[in-house]
């Protein structure tokens, strides 16, 4: 075995993660919950100097994660990978998600490190849970008309993802919002649930990383009962973006 293959992580199950969109209101969240879990955290954003988190077991990469290079020197100081890379709803063509996949798992591979957790989002495809018209047609305006670029990368991300011999499990949160979660549910492959508050998303992405219930499967997440107003909604996730 060469250096670069022995894992990181110490006796104590503590590990190096690499955080990709570590900037964002999850990658924030997740940062922030694996330094105060222990965890020593690289967070790869494009803006490090807006990245607001500061620790001795926190080391701030600068980079794009579509960069191969970028990625493969970052994986190659990590035992795993957590992304929470996200795009705002565009109608021009997304790659964000895909082309980081493939560079990350193509660095996992050379580096020989195994757990690699990503996001991506319940709306790629329609739930049993949404049932009545008004949910079908807010569903299918969402995916096929203002979201279908994302989804569709997602989408790829997830072929590539899932074609990977790695250790992945791939998270589907419903819409995410920055309020207090108090606890996650989580189930394979679907979950009833509009809101998964981000702290939880955050918890519950951490514990993958000693968990392999859903290893080589999707881990569907929400925040039970969660509910918040039109008006947040519009103000802190709709025209932030
Ligand atoms: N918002 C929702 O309701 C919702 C619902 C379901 C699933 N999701 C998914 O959940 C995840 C987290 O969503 P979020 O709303 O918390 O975060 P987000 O606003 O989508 O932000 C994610 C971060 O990704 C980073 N990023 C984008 N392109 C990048 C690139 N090329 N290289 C490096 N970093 C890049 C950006 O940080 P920098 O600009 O600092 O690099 C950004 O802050 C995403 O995967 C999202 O698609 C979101």
């Amino acid at each position: 075995m060469t250096d670069d293959a022995l894992p990181l992580a110490d006796a104590t199950g503590l590990q190096r993660l690499l955080v990709l969109g570590a900037n964002g209101p999850t990658g924030r969240e997740v940062v922030q919950q694996a330094l105060d879990r222990g965890h020593r955290v690289d967070a790869l954003t494009r803006h490090p100097e807006s990245f607001p988190l500061h620790h001795q077991r926190l080391r701030v990469v600068a980079g794009d994660a579509t960069d191969p290079a970028v990625i493969d020197a970052a994986v190659a100081a990590t035992d795993a990978v957590i992304c929470t890379i996200g795009a705002a709803f565009t109608l021009k063509p997304v790659e964000v998600y895909s082309a980081t996949a493939r560079g990350v798992i193509v660095a996992m591979e050379n580096h020989h490190r195994r757990r690699l957790i990503v996001v991506t989002s319940a709306g790629v495809r329609r739930s049993h849970h949404q049932s009545g018209i008004a949910q079908v047609v807010a569903y299918g305006l969402m995916r096929h008309v203002l979201g279908r670029t994302v989804y569709d990368d997602m989408v790829k991300m997830e072929s590539v993802v899932t074609a990977s011999a790695l250790d992945w499990t791939i998270v589907h949160p419903p819409g995410l919002v920055s309020v207090p979660g108090h606890g996650y549910s989580v189930r394979a492959d679907e979950i009833e649930g509009n809101l998964c508050a981000r702290d939880d998303l955050a918890r519950l992405l951490i514990d993958q990383l000693a968990d392999d219930h859903f290893l080589r499967g999707i881990a569907a997440v929400a925040t039970p009962g969660l509910t918040v107003g039109a008006g947040h909604m519009i103000r802190h996730e709709i025209l932030k973006r």
